[in-house]
């Protein structure tokens, strides 16, 4: 065959089914839990004001090196979204909703990121996220939905890392000291790392370069050095998890990577996946954000679970198949009359998956159309039956079996019946 003049770009995927079928599945296996838990779905824009994004943190791989922006054709410098808290964020501060308002999405994001398994340069997210509360409990409830949600799919291997990353006075206490840990070594670490270390030390914990393990592994942790009050918080989640049954992995050098993190953050690794690309979801506190963004001092916590990645982790765990969606019914018909759509017209209005051929085929093409499509059933309607007002059945699992002759008005209930077995 010759070679299509276009192709996907790198890094993105065309998706056909049945993934696409299980990738809608999942989204809406989400979207049950969400909504159970009292969140409302908002859709933001799949482009915004570059400003919005900047915010994530300009030391941010996310931002410095990935973002897609262009100039529209009205002069605005616009970026594609790589992630939705912060257009989230905007529309909170925008729509100033009650609080603590409850929000879930799903969708599309861009990075210009290094293509490879795992990783694309569009991919989808679940997420949600609650702003207007600082209570701690709030964290609990949006890790134990993401926990459980993994659970429900039937992911067993998902490891649940927990670390606080404090706020305020914490924060500069820990830099300053974490700072100081990679200056008194600088010449070991890798360049990359040097130049992460003058824009944001809390970036260097998040190296893998085999050159920068050892100041990373022997640098201070955050918990020694939080407030009482962030302190507190942390140990109320801790709790809560437990009081759940949501087991954690303490992780005192889990940074994430942007830069707006405040208090609780969390990943969820898998453990069927390549370590690079194990993280299937992640989230944490951003309690200054919103006040980044010109909005309300207020706090705001949440997470997104990579969809293509947690697919891919099913896929290591041989768990959630996904929905059977082949078709039932198959309508050979050969009178050149309506017999075929009405009855797939008919047999659709019942929630029957049914489909038939078009084009005038014979009846050996419908036949062989019918046996492609996986169907249970075929009706068929010649020029007897099509005179008699009947229809034939004959089921295509078992070999050999039977033709039965059924009249027009008992059809819906004669298909069901023969489905259901
Ligand atoms: P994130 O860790 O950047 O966080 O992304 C969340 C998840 O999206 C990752 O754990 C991963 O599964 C998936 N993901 C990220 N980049 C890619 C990629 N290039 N290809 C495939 N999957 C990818 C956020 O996006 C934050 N907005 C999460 C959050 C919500 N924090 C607070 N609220």
């Amino acid at each position: 065959m010759a070679r299509p003049l276009f192709q996907a770009l790198p890094g993105t995927r065309d998706l056909l089914p049945p993934d696409t079928d299980r990738m809608r599945e999942l989204v809406s296996r989400f979207a049950e839990r969400a909504i159970t838990a009292g969140f409302g779905l908002v859709v933001p824009p799949m482009f915004e004001d570059i400003g919005v994004f900047v915010r994530l943190g300009e030391a941010s791989d996310v931002v410095s090196k990935e973002l897609y922006d262009f100039e529209d054709k009205g002069g605005r410098h616009i970026a594609l979204r790589p992630e939705q808290t912060a257009s989230v964020c905007r529309i909170y501060a925008e729509a100033r909703p009650t609080t603590p308002w409850k929000a879930w999405y799903a969708g599309p994001n861009f990075r210009y990121d290094k293509p490879q398994a795992g990783r694309y340069r569009q991919f989808d997210q679940v997420g949600a996220e609650v702003i207007g509360s600082h209570d701690p409990d709030v964290d609990v409830e949006l890790i134990a939905l993401a926990a459980r949600f993994f659970r429900d799919i039937g992911l067993t291997r998902v490891r649940l890392l927990l670390n606080s990353l404090g706020d305020g006075a914490d924060r500069p206490r820990y830099l300053d000291a974490l700072r100081a840990h990679f200056e008194s070594d600088v010449g070991a670490l890798s360049e990359q790392s040097r130049l992460t270390l003058a824009k944001n030390p809390l970036r260097v914990l998040d190296s893998k370069r085999p050159q920068d393990l050892e100041l990373v592994a022997s640098a201070p942790v955050i918990v020694d050095y939080l407030s009482d009050d962030a302190g507190a918080a942390f140990e109320r989640v801790q709790a809560g998890l437990t009081v759940l049954g949501v087991e954690f992995e303490l992780a005192p050098r889990l940074v994430r990577g942007l830069d707006y993190y405040t208090r609780t953050t969390f990943e969820f690794a898998a453990d069927g996946l390549e370590s690079a690309q194990n993280a299937v979801g992640g989230g944490g506190r951003y309690d200054g954000l919103i006040a980044d963004l010109g909005g309300p001092p207020d706090p705001g916590v949440g997470f997104a679970l990579g969809v293509d990645r947690t697919l891919l982790a099913c896929d290591a765990e041989s768990a959630f198949s996904g929905p059977d969606t082949r078709i039932e019914v198959w309508i050979v018909a050969t009178t050149g009359g309506f017999e075929a759509t009405e009855l797939a017209d008919e047999l659709r209005a019942h929630g029957i998956r049914t489909d038939r051929s078009f084009d005038g085929r014979s009846m050996k093409a419908q036949m062989k159309g019918a046996d492609r499509s996986g169907a249970s059933l075929a009706l068929i309607v010649g020029a007897d039956e099509a005179a008699a007002g009947m229809v034939s059945i004959r089921s295509l699992r078992e070999q050999g079996a039977q033709q039965s002759l059924v009249p027009r008005s008992d059809l819906v209930t004669k298909v069901k019946e023969m489905l259901e077995r």
